[in-house]
């Protein structure tokens, strides 16, 4: 009799405490459940997610808009439905310009009236997962600092990726990072190949507010690696420029046009653009580009319909705006070319004189970067002028 009321007074508890972890649960959690071991997770994830929305010290001030709606009629040109998934997916949202700013620097330049204290703004497109990048990036090239008594200033460029928990996950990362490195903007969209011209749109209108009177700015991908010790000699050498004229120099490519393959990364159907042939424009990896032109192409923007390849978009600017690209010795985004197969693609002699190059994984960033500046570095004249 004892035995079986001490029994039913433990079932009744035990009930009750499964009906309590519930309840914080629902409360907790009105997402889509997962299996009950992921219960610890869920709940910070959920934590997290209402972050956003609440205005906290990190997104106070930070601008909100509403979503954009799909463009249905997009879905009417003809050869729609053959497209690509992704084409059709820029189609729809080619209209969209703003999104929810999830990640800002105000103070990246000091204020408007300050950024012309800003020499050479490193601005470096990457997406959230590609931490180790901007851990490497923040202590090699693109470290913040005094070079030959002029400031250089870093900032990345990031979307979203993924959905759910994954995103959420993400983006906790970069505000982690933002926290200790006050270096990131990020807004609300998809961080894919196609989004980049749209990333480099919001960058344009973010500097138009905060940064204006930059000097220069090198625009890039996070695997690039850039010597910008050289860089810094060379903007300082130019004739009468300090960032108030016109300058966009990198990887000049001339007479090519959209690839209408449907299979190729860079497939441009009719559907996005009708004509052949593309403007002059300078390999996305890297260019350089005074803040007077970034400002001219901010302005041309306003008018030009997006097109998914970023840096030939940059091309479109400049042409409407009456200017043009032009050519730097020391840009290769299509990497270095070393004559022989028997020395070291990255032997630090053959980045002393460059300014930039492509297609770096980021130890090599750290060894290179290392390399280059090793007092002992010997090399033979040959070297230095590929
Ligand atoms: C697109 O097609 C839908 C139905 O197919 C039609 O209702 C709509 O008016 C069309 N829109 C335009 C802009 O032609
Ligand atoms: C929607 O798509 C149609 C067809 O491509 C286009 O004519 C129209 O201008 C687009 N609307 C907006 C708001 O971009
Ligand atoms: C983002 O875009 C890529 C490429 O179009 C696509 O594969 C992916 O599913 C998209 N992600 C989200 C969350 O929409
Ligand atoms: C760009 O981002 C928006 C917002 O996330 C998304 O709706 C759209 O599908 C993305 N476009 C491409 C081409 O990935």
């Amino acid at each position: 009799m004892r035995r079986s009321s001490r029994l039913l007074e433990s079932t009744a508890l035990l009930v009750i405490s499964i009906l309590c972890l519930v309840i914080i649960f629902i409360k907790e959690d009105i997402r889509p459940k997962k299996p009950s071991n992921h219960f610890q997770i869920n709940r910070r994830e959920s934590t997290y997610q209402n972050r956003p929305q609440k205005p906290t010290s990190e997104s106070a001030g930070v601008s909100t808009w509403g979503h954009c709606e799909r463009n249905e009629s997009a879905a009417n040109v003809s050869g729609f439905s053959s497209l690509p998934v992704h084409i059709q997916d820029f189609l729809f949202y080619r209209h969209c310009r703003h999104f929810p700013m999830l990640l800002d620097v105000p103070d990246k330049c000091g204020g408007p009236h300050k950024s012309a204290d800003v020499f050479l703004l490193l601005v470096i497109k990457s997406s959230p997962a590609n931490y180790d990048r901007h851990e490497v990036l923040r202590k090699t090239w693109a470290k913040e600092r005094l070079q030959n008594g002029v400031w250089i200033h870093r900032i990345f460029l990031s979307g979203t990726t993924g959905t759910g928990f994954e995103k959420r996950k993400l983006n906790k990362l970069l505000r982690l990072e933002n926290r200790e490195h006050n270096d990131i903007l990020q807004w609300d969209f998809n961080d894919s190949f196609f989004n980049l011209t749209l990333k480099q749109i919001l960058f344009l209108e973010w500097m138009d507010k905060n940064c204006r009177q930059a000097r220069f700015l090198l625009n890039g991908d996070d695997d690039i690696f850039a010597n910008t010790d050289n860089m810094v000699d060379y903007l300082q050498s130019l004739k009468d420029n300090n960032g108030d004229k016109h300058l966009f120099a990198g990887h000049l490519i001339r007479y090519v046009g959209p690839i209408r393959e449907s299979g190729s990364k860079y497939y441009v159907p009719v559907q996005v653009q009708e004509s052949d042939s593309y403007p002059p424009y300078c390999g996305g990896g890297g260019f350089l580009l005074s803040g007077n032109t970034a400002m001219v192409i901010y302005k041309m923007t306003h008018t030009i319909p997006i097109l998914p390849i970023d840096d030939v978009y940059m091309g479109m600017c400049l042409e409407k705006a009456g200017l043009g690209p032009e050519s730097h010795f020391g840009v290769r985004t299509a990497g270095l070319h070393v004559p022989s197969q028997n020395v070291d693609t990255y032997d630090p002699c053959y980045y002393r004189e460059i300014i930039l190059v492509h297609r770096f994984l980021p130890h090599q960033i750290y060894i290179m970067w290392h390399g280059i500046h090793e007092p002992n570095l010997r090399c033979s004249n040959s070297q230095g002028s590929l």
